[in-house]
């Protein structure tokens, strides 16, 4: 894997505007003095960004405690994360934000809520009583498996207020994973809601919690939001209405001082086994990490609107929906639904209507709305809009461009971050204010932190070869282990290369250093002996004019070892078929070289995806070498979506 080849050559270049750079919170002078600190000590860096974007009960002894794997931040310090999101924000310098719109929401069907700081304050201190009350100590794990409303930021707050961890289980999960989750983590309550809205229907969250309990022990009580008012059968003692146990609950609530290791959340993963992987992140570490990216990548300002599309089921949810825009006295902006529901614009309705002025998605959302066609955002106007950012994959270059001319309207920075559940905040991003962006890289390593690209032999690679996404020393927002499995952490993470943490991202870097994400190992295919990227050929297929999407493969051949078979979604009023796939060869051939020609083309209207989004690669693979399909399939969206695929024929 030493020398996965990139083939993919972009020229463009992105410089911020004079204007943008000029107002940033940090501005190319911050960013060059914190590289220099950061260089010189990480540690020193971290523990300024520790004292100047985090409030602490009692200052830490020690900045790290290393003793590989495990790493110990602020060793001694003591912090409550909900203060940091809340109370110092009603104090001080500061108290004039108690009037501000925290949190601005709007459910499916349109409906909308806002709280301020004041109110969100107040809220979170009664929900953190209304634990207590139930017995939820210190220490405790709390489930929490809701929709995208209010309550849900009120009771992670919450939890982080008592020292109760938290594990969130994003609703669209089954009956099934949900009662994994809560046994693995020992949860003692669950929280919920009736249901949630998703395209025009509840769905129903405290059926599939009703179902997950049976054989679930260690759950004591659930409580249960009113959203859909759907129908709910509540269990006595056990059950209890959101609504009723607030209205008796004490508005007094002081957080408590917590260590700065105490365990903040816990957020269950899929990786190579079946089995989830419950990854643990903890206190003061975590949101100084969290904190410090979202101020210096979204340069959140006080008059801000800033979006982030994902669910809080999922990391980003966690440190950019809520924690790190929070803590920075920002106002997020959450919605409940589907990106397309009542219409394909709602997103762009969205920006439109409340003005917001950052907004960060998903490259799948993006190629999505590109072949839903480019009317949609042209109907709104997105001119409130000053900064965009992505996550979650490698962005094609063409939707890159794309974002930025239909959606940025060219005067956007685009800040395409490369993190993971593991890293906790954002580790591999372009500064706004000083980076000039590349489509399709995530170009430099976040200032304190230290990543590479190896070669098989722990090596770093010579540009522009490829090889493995590592990182050198901890950083502070890293999860502190799996719950509860210790030899799966080590194996998992830092077997591959001493002492070193193993992201499992093929990537490569080019000469001026700037870091190009493959994708998962899993996802390079060597072909007659030549390593190739999956998305490097996915975004060749997607330059096409005429294609909005497509996934490639990998399938054993022959002669070539693996061939490269593509399942691509062309835009609408495309003629697809044998003439087309011809004319897309070459088009890869063309943009690549031949050894990238896929063998096989399929064309379909939609990919197997997983809830959060991600292309299930593994259904594709078997698809392409016309296996039956084994292993899980349980967090595949839309299971048709493969029976359609099986039927189809290769143009
Ligand atoms: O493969 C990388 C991809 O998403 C993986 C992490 O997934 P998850 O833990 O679900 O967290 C997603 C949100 C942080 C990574 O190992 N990935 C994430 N961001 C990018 C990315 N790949 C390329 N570019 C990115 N910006």
């Amino acid at each position: 894997m030493a020398d996965i080849e990139s083939l993919l050559k972009e020229k463009r270049r992105f410089k911020p505007s004079a204007e943008f750079a000029k107002q940033a919170n940090w501005n190319s002078r911050t960013v060059a003095e914190y590289r220099k600190l950061a260089a010189r000590s990480p540690q020193q860096f971290w523990a300024k960004m520790a004292r100047e974007n985090v409030s602490w009960f009692t200052r830490w002894k020690k900045v790290l405690d290393w003793e590989p794997p495990f790493a110990r931040w602020f060793v001694g310090g003591k912090l409550n994360v909900a203060y940091n999101c809340l109370d110092r924000h009603l104090e001080g310098e500061h108290a004039w934000r108690r009037n501000k719109a925290a949190i601005i929401w709007e459910g499916e069907p349109g409906d909308q809520r806002v709280l301020t700081y004041g109110q969100l304050h107040r809220e979170v201190c009664k929900f953190a009583n209304v634990l207590k009350g139930l017995g939820v100590k210190k220490g405790d794990r709390v489930a929490l498996y809701m929709p995208m409303i209010p309550e849900l930021a009120i009771a992670m707050l919450a939890c982080a207020r008592i020292g109760a961890p938290h594990s969130i289980v994003f609703g669209g999960f089954s009956a099934e994973a949900l009662r994994d989750r809560i046994n693995d983590a020992g949860a003692v309550a669950v929280v919920t809601a009736d249901g949630g809205f998703r395209r025009g229907k509840p769905l129903p969250l405290k059926l599939a919690v009703d179902e997950a309990l049976k054989g679930a022990d260690s759950v004591k009580h659930v409580v249960v939001a009113r959203r859909c008012e759907n129908p709910v059968t509540m269990q006595e003692g056990r059950d209890h209405w959101w609504h009723e146990l607030m209205d008796a609950a004490s508005p007094n609530h002081q957080a408590a001082k917590l260590d700065s290791e105490h365990p903040l959340f816990i957020l269950y993963t899929s990786g190579t086994t079946g089995k989830p992987k419950g990854i643990l992140h903890t206190t003061g570490g975590y949101l100084t990490h969290a904190t410090t990216t979202a101020k210096a990548i979204f340069d959140l300002k006080d008059d801000d609107t800033y979006w982030c599309t994902a669910d809080i089921g999922w990391v980003t949810g966690h440190s950019y929906v809520v924690y790190g825009i929070l803590a920075n006295g920002a106002t997020t902006f959450m919605y409940e639904g589907a990106p397309t529901t009542p219409g394909p614009d709602r997103f762009w309705d969205i920006i439109e209507r409340h003005r917001i002025t950052i907004f960060y998605t998903a490259p799948t959302a993006i190629r999505t709305f590109v072949r839903l066609g480019d009317e949609h955002p042209k109907k709104h106007d997105l001119s409130s809009l000053r900064l965009l950012g992505t996550v979650g994959e490698p962005i094609n270059p063409e939707a890159w461009i794309w974002y930025h001319r239909l959606i940025g309207g060219k005067r956007c920075p685009i800040v395409d971050t490369w993190w993971q559940t593991e890293t906790g905040g954002v580790m591999i991003t372009p500064l706004p204010g000083e980076t000039e962006t590349v489509p399709g890289s995530a170009t430099r390593p976040f200032p304190g932190v230290d990543a590479e690209v190896f070669t098989q032999e722990g090596k770093p690679a010579k540009p522009p070869d490829g090889g493995f996404l590592v990182l050198r020393k901890p950083w502070p927002g890293m999860l502190r282990g799996i719950w509860g499995d210790p030899a799966r952490f080590r194996e998992q993470y830092w077997s591959q290369y001493p002492n070193i943490y193993f992201a499992g991202d093929g990537a490569h870097r080019d000469k001026r250093g700037y870091f190009w994400i493959m994708g998962r190992i899993d996802d390079v295919m060597n072909v007659s002996g030549h390593r190739i990227g999956t998305m490097e050929v996915e975004s060749a297929l997607v330059s096409h004019e005429q294609v909005a999407e497509a996934a490639v493969v990998g399938r054993p051949d022959d002669i070539t070892g693996t061939a490269l078979a593509a399942f691509v979604t062309p835009r609408a009023g495309t003629a697809a078929g044998g003439a087309f796939a011809d004319e897309l060869r070459r088009h890869v051939t063309r943009e690549i070289g031949a050894i990238a020609r896929p063998a096989d083309i399929r064309f379909t209207d939609a990919l197997p995806k997983t809830r959060s989004g991600k292309i299930m690669r593994r259904l594709l693979r078997d698809i392409a070498s016309g296996k039956e399909t084994v292993g899980d399939t349980s967090t595949l969206e839309d299971y048709s979506v493969l029976a359609k695929l099986r039927e189809s024929e290769e143009a």
